[in-house]
């Protein structure tokens, strides 16, 4: 068992069980990457927006995954304070410095839990007329339909708390190589 996984205490909060382990979550990567490079051209000049701070792992390595010329950036929204319940409330603290008119845009999300964040920033990235604008989301708790589905879905997600490679508890967690349930 992974050291973390029996030390990590932090915020009284003890890990379950190891649902993705480093070597799941880099596979799927790839294949992500690879379905990315095919479905777009060099002249669609691909943007990738990364929702922070949940998708920083996430976006580090598929951009390296994507074998396509590519620009990233990030937005900041935050929607759940300190809990494991959204608040529903979707603010936007940092807003994307690149253009997203004319370009194809892939929104990167850490995981879909309430819907509430996409189904709010969707219409606001849409207002500044990309070429095309989807989604691409490392977990899926399938709770919900979207107004707009992800493209690309990493893992249909078990509804259990998630925390590691990127997905906080409480800001705890986010380093962990793997995902893990709390
Ligand atoms: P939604 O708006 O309810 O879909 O939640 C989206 C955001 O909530 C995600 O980007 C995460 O930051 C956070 N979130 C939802 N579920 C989890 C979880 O299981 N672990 C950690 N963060 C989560
Ligand atoms: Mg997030």
């Amino acid at each position: 068992m992974p050291r973390l996984l029996e030390n990590n205490r932090l915020g009284g909060q003890k890990l379950q069980r190891i649902v993705y382990t480093e070597e799941d979550i880099r596979r799927r990567i790839q294949e992500m990457g690879a379905e990315i490079s095919s479905a777009y051209h060099a002249a669609d000049r691909l943007l990738l927006v990364g929702l922070l701070k949940g998708s920083f792992l996430f976006v580090a390595d598929l951009v390296r995954a994507i074998d396509l010329p590519l620009q990233v950036d990030f937005l900041v929204a935050a929607s759940y304070g300190a809990g494991k319940k959204s608040t529903g409330d979707v603010r936007l603290l940092y807003d994307p410095e690149a253009s997203l008119r004319d370009r194809a845009v892939i929104l990167v999300e850490d995981i879909v839990d309430s819907g509430a964040t996409l189904n709010r920033l969707i219409p606001r990235l849409e207002a500044r007329s990309p070429a095309s604008l989807e989604i691409c989301a490392l977990l899926h708790k399938r709770l919900v339909t979207l107004d707009r589905e992800p493209r690309w879905v990493g893992f249909d997600a078990p509804n259990e708390f998630l925390v590691g490679y990127g997905l906080d508890y409480a800001e705890d967690f986010r380093h962990l190589p793997y995902i893990a349930s709390l």
